[in-house]
């Protein structure tokens, strides 16, 4: 079965888009069978990768509303090894018209049941918001990667993100964990850049991925001719970068799902934490009891996304 892993920040412009499709680019490359979801109304995800989101290709929100079945929304990537459920602007859509739906936070997850046996790595490119389409990415995924800006105010917002992944973990998706951070558009000729690096990885100790992505131009231009990096230009630093970053996040795999209670990933990260405040939250969804599957339903009914 496929892993879902969500790139989530509610804080606009931090690389979630580059990073979700260099990395699904990169993996797809590494012969992983490959499903990028274009969860984002701006769909950069979609034309970054060359396709258009104004094309009658039924996408994300065709599939959420029940409108077309995963088959049809599948479309090929521009490499071998690598889909897309692209984006459009009906997606904003999705937003209000959920909001009176039952089971409302689980929509996606429902609708990833069978793609999840088509794939072994699933990558969901949130958008800049903490509403209805970032929980039911969060409840359908598996794990979070986390892309932070090298910029002053890298954490601000942080906790907030952190909250609602325990919120969601509390109340709607119990196995959900921290994957990694990526630290990205780092200009390792300013202080800064180095000032907030250290701060990160004190704050996220190991789960901060050690390949940290430099400011590129040559990242910043490839969307704009619809490709992933290696297909724009594979020798520049931002393609060698995201390709180790990639093997990174394929190597600790292996180490994460060794790990037989996954909790503890988000648990261990709460109590390290605990003099800047990011715990309470997910230190209470850990210490909650199960859940069944009434429980979530019931929660579902306007509990978690209340609170956000
Ligand atoms: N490493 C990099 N070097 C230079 N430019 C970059 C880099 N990473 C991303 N960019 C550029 O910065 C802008 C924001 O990046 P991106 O779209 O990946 O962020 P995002 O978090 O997905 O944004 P949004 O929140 O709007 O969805 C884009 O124009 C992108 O091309
Ligand atoms: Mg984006």
């Amino acid at each position: 079965m496929g892993k879902i892993i969500a790139l989530c920040n509610q804080k606009g412009g931090v690389g979630k888009t580059t990073s979700a499709i260099n990395i699904s680019a990169y993996f797809a490359l590494m012969k992983k069978r490959t499903l990028l979801i274009d969860a984002d109304p701006q769909a950069n995800a979609t034309s970054g990768l060359g396709l258009d989101k104004k094309s009658a290709q039924k996408g994300t929100y065709e599939l959420l509303m029940g409108l077309a079945s995963d088959q049809e929304v599948l479309v090929r990537g521009p490499l071998s090894n690598l889909d897309v459920i692209q984006s459009s602007v009906a997606l904003v859509g999705a937003e209000i018209e959920l909001v009176g739906m039952t089971s409302r936070e689980f929509k996606l997850r429902d609708k990833l049941q069978r793609l999840r046996e088509e794939y072994d790595y699933i990558f969901i490119d949130c958008p800049p918001s903490l509403g209805l389409l970032t929980l039911n990415c969060l409840v359908a995924a598996d794990s979070v990667i986390i892309p932070l800006q090298c910029e002053y105010y890298a954490l601000e917002g942080l906790s907030q993100l952190m909250d609602t992944v325990g919120l969601v973990k509390q109340a709607l998706n119990s196995k959900l964990y921290l994957e990694g951070v990526i630290l990205t558009m780092a200009d390792f000729r300013t202080r800064l850049t180095g000032e907030v690096i250290k701060e990160v990885q004190g704050f996220f100790k190991d789960r901060v991925y050690k390949t940290i992505i430099p400011r590129s131009i040559r990242l910043s231009e490839a969307p704009g001719f619809g490709k992933p990096i290696m297909l724009y230009d594979k020798l520049s630093v931002g393609a060698q970068r995201y390709k180790v970053l990639a093997k990174e996040i394929l190597s600790k795999q292996a180490h994460l799902e060794a790990k037989t209670d996954k909790a503890v990933i988000v648990d261990e990260l709460a109590l390290e934490n605990e003099n800047i405040g990011l715990e309470t939250q997910l230190h209470r969804a850990l210490t909650q009891a199960e859940f069944t599957e009434q429980d979530i339903d019931q929660a579902s009914v306007g509990n978690a996304e209340d609170q956000l």
